[in-house]
């Protein structure tokens, strides 16, 4: 039942583990050229070999990504607003026709609960939900975090829950106290956002207490491509969410220049 959106969505959560490593670097979406991807191509195409799926916009896949890698794409979809305007009022900038011309395994988007707009989003990830599971393209919501709002498991419980009753068939959130709480309230698969750079060490040690929590990956962005060693952090966060590494384990692969 229903091979198509299983099998894109096996092309980003692999069923082999269950678990999914995507690079996240759509960031520019909203944040312009960031720190480490001012030159994407440079920064992603080392990284792809060990990457499931990249989380990106359509701009970048077009100008930046090799089409014969065999790396899967998850296509940010919404955007509006700039870091210099109110972030939670975005719209859907991309259409299904141009995700599916894209061979995209997945559609993202983001949701503000708690910000000035979030009425209009949760609307939003209705109508595309609606529009891409006619096309058995399954949808990740982000729950994009309103200035004012506190990151625990309260908040991120509201914002997760709503997404998968919208019918995100995956979500994307942060880590918190108590993140099992999290997984326990949404019914489809959560992958953990890195959010700002931390030391490699405490980046690796969230990564290993999410999926212990029952994160099913991560999308992590900065934790990786503004590493001092990018190819080395993702190897090892792929050690533990593929393989169980321990956290100790997981340091020694990224310190192998
Ligand atoms: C945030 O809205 C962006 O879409 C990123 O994809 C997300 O925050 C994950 O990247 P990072 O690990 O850098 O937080």
């Amino acid at each position: 039942m229903g091979f198509g959106i299983n099998n894109r969505l096996s092309r980003i959560i692999k069923p082999k583990t269950g678990k999914t490593v995507m690079l996240a670097v759509d960031h520019g979406y909203f944040q312009g050229p960031t720190t480490g991807l001012r030159d994407l191509k440079k920064t992603v195409t080392p990284l792809i070999p060990h990457t499931d799926c990249l989380f990106i916009t359509r701009g970048m896949v077009r100008n930046c990504i090799d089409p014969r890698s065999d790396v899967s794409v998850c296509l940010r979809v919404s955007g509006g607003p700039s870091i210099l305007g109110e972030l939670s009022n975005e719209d859907i900038t991309t259409s299904l026709e141009e995700a599916i011309r894209l061979n995209a395994a997945g559609v993202g988007m983001s949701i503000f609960v708690g910000a000035p707009n979030e009425d209009r989003t949760i609307a939003n990830l209705g109508r595309l939900v609606s529009e891409a599971e006619r096309y058995g393209m399954p949808v990740l919501a982000v729950t994009a975090i309103g200035r004012e709002m506190a990151r625990d498991a309260r908040y991120l419980s509201l914002a997760c829950r709503i997404a998968a009753e919208i019918g995100a068939r995956f979500v994307k959130t942060y880590y918190c106290e108590d993140f099992y709480k999290v997984v326990e309230g949404c019914p489809v698969p959560i992958v953990m956002a890195g959010g700002k750079k931390i030391p490699e060490m405490d980046a690796l040690q969230m990564t290993a207490n999410a999926i212990k929590e029952g994160a099913s990956g991560v999308d992590m962005g900065r934790n990786i491509f503004q590493s001092d060693n990018p190819v080395g952090m993702i190897k090892a966060i792929r050690a533990i969410v593929h393989k169980g590494a321990t956290v100790d384990e997981a340091f020694e692969i990224y310190s192998k220049k």
